[in-house]
């Protein structure tokens, strides 16, 4: 068993700074290093075998680092990667370790958000294929309709900063007006990628009046702290200390550029190969 160590926090590229964001303002007090694997994403146009395989090499590298507790902060990675880590892969690699993902805390919560018991998910191709929300979020509310749109071109738009300019406004409009065309009774907006609260402001322009627009940063932030009040086992193998570090596998200058419209920060990463 790893002596304690920071929480690993994982995305595809930036996304999963707009989540590590809301666990360090809700868990100031633990260590983390978050990893970037912008060298090969995007990961939500990506196959099953492909996302799996990437973000496997990414969860043997946080273990590498000491991390006992891995938060993937990304839905491609949660709904493509995750059960198979936890079934098969952490039995053999580290038993005692964990690794947590974003889709079931938010399942577990979104259909409290609606009243009219119908709600709409904007995720990567990746996340809407896997039909991970549907069948999650039936677990906890089989009364709920879900419906999804894929929308490909966010993630572009996002990474390469166009998120706040006129040209994000096309595919923003036209996945929203998709969206409500499936349901028209919707009430409520789950953005189900963790790179979309930057289009934020821009969705809000276009959505309907009375409804609610949610974000994953807070849900994954109260459950985790949840979690580790339920686990003490796994809380004192959580490092203390406040510190953060940034690793990703790509430039180093072009990750602290975006993370900090990400984050809220600057940050100043490190490279790493994996
Ligand atoms: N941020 C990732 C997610 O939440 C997707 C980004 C990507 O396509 O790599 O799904």
């Amino acid at each position: 068993m790893n002596p304690s160590g920071p929480i690993g926090v994982f995305d595809s590229g930036y996304g999963g700074l707009t989540v590590l964001k809301q666990i360090v303002k809700k868990l100031p007090e633990y260590e983390y290093i978050y990893l970037g694997d912008n060298a090969r994403s995007p990961y939500g146009t990506r196959s099953f075998d492909t996302v799996y395989h990437y973000t496997l090499d990414c969860v043997k590298w946080f273990f590498e680092q000491g991390c006992s507790l891995v938060i993937l902060a990304c839905n491609t990675a949660s709904a493509k990667a995750l059960r198979t880590i936890q079934q098969n892969d952490l039995p053999l690699l580290a038993p005692d370790n964990r690794v947590l993902g974003v889709i079931r805390p938010t399942a577990e919560i979104i259909g409290t958000y609606s009243e009219s018991k119908s709600i709409g998910v904007l995720a990567t191709s990746g996340t809407v294929e896997s039909a991970s929300y549907p069948m999650e979020i039936a677990k906890f509310f089989p009364e709920l309709k879900v419906y999804q749109e894929a929308c490909p071109m966010w993630v572009p738009l996002v990474e390469n900063g166009e998120f706040a300019n006129h040209g994000a406004d096309f595919f923003v409009k036209k996945n929203l007006h998709n969206i409500f065309e499936k349901g028209e009774a919707i009430d409520v907006i789950l953005l189900g990628c963790t790179h979309y609260p930057l289009l934020q402001e821009k969705i809000k322009e276009y959505l309907p009046v009375g409804v609610k627009l949610i974000a994953q940063g807070e849900i994954v932030a109260d459950s985790l702290a949840d979690y580790l009040k339920r686990h003490p086992e796994m809380e004192t193998r959580c490092s203390k200390g406040g510190t953060k570090k940034f690793f990703t596998t790509d430039s180093t200058d072009d990750f602290d550029n975006h993370a900090a419209v990400f984050y809220g920060k600057e940050v100043k990463s490190v490279h790493t190969s994996l």
